[in-house]
């Protein structure tokens, strides 16, 4: 069985991959408290016995709001604490995937797929940019987009923040001339599951099978669990970046090589998440 040693284990991409292909796979978490990728004697004493086929990097900083007032530490973690892993992976000469994220795009001119130009237009953008330009051409490359799954206590994805205002009966407003593709987790995890048995240092983008606004997110969530759609309203692009700048506006990603996977669509996948939750 392949051993796949990884961080981010316990945050809300990597704690649902584990779960998933934990049959599949041996996983070797290695949690911040165990060891911080910044600090690059504690990776190396860490790293240099660690007995593994393949490194999964899933940690990073990941409050995109957050970077814009905290740069320096953005780009400690997702740069710098890239490159401290990477070095001993590459010298031990283990495969390393390194997740990266859609907001590499400017959402200028879409569709963008694994060789569109990336043009990383805020902090948490550029200092993913920059793990990836560490990696490149020498470790696989997966890019996520606005990933979401039906449950995980710790963190609300974009859905679950939509579904909770919707069941407090607040009111929403979302954006009704942009674009996102939403991802869900468990097609993530179970193209991960391919790409692992077929490895190659290559870009690939695991995003859902269609892009769609904001706002019409949010209504096919309050559609699917008989939620007040009457609290949904619109707001655009131009206002909302006025509060939050640096969300791309067109965020239609999608792949060229995925022929191994069928991602779901939105839609799908609330369906998929709606039975999740019957069971749970
Ligand atoms: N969520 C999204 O919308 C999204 C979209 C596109 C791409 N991505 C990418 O997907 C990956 C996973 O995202 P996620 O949403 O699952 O992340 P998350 O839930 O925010 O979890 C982040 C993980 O990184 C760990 N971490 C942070 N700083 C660390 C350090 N200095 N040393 C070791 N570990 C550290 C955290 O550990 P603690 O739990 O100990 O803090 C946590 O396990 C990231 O690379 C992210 O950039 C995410």
């Amino acid at each position: 069985m392949l051993k796949i040693a990884l961080t981010g284990a316990d945050g809300m991409v990597g704690s649902r991959i584990v779960e998933l292909l934990n049959p599949d796979f041996q996983f070797i978490p290695l949690y911040q408290s165990k060891m911080d990728i910044t600090e690059k004697p504690q990776v190396q004493k860490k790293l240099s016995n660690l007995d593994f086929d393949i490194f999964l990097h899933l940690a990073a900083y990941t409050n995109v709001a957050g970077a814009e007032q905290h740069k320096e530490l953005a780009y400690k973690i997702n740069r710098d604490g890239t490159r401290n892993i990477f070095e001993i992976v590459d010298n031990k000469k283990k495969k390393f995937i390194y997740v990266s994220s859609d907001f590499i795009f400017d959402g200028k001119n879409p569709p963008y797929f694994e060789d569109s130009k990336p043009n990383p237009q805020d902090v948490y953008a550029s200092s993913k940019y920059a793990g990836e330009k560490i990696v490149k051409d020498r470790a696989m490359i997966i890019r996520i987009a606005y990933p979401y799954r039906a449950d995980f206590a710790s963190k609300k994805d974009f859905f679950r923040t939509f579904k909770s205002l919707l069941e407090q009966n607040k009111r929403l407003v979302a954006i009704n001339d942009s674009l996102l593709t939403p991802t869900f987790i468990d097609d993530i995890a179970y193209c991960l599951k391919y790409l692992i048995n077929n490895f190659s240092p290559e870009i690939f983008h695991l995003v859902g099978s269609a892009p769609l606004s904001p706002y019409r997110a949010a209504i096919q969530i309050a559609d699917k669990f008989s939620l007040d759609k009457s609290l949904i309203g619109k707001t655009t692009h131009a206002e909302y970046v006025k509060l939050k700048p640096g969300l791309p506006k067109l965020s239609d990603i999608r792949s060229k090589k995925n022929n191994f996977y069928k991602m779901k669509s939105f839609k799908e996948g609330l369906s998929e998440i709606a039975k999740q939750l019957q069971n749970f």
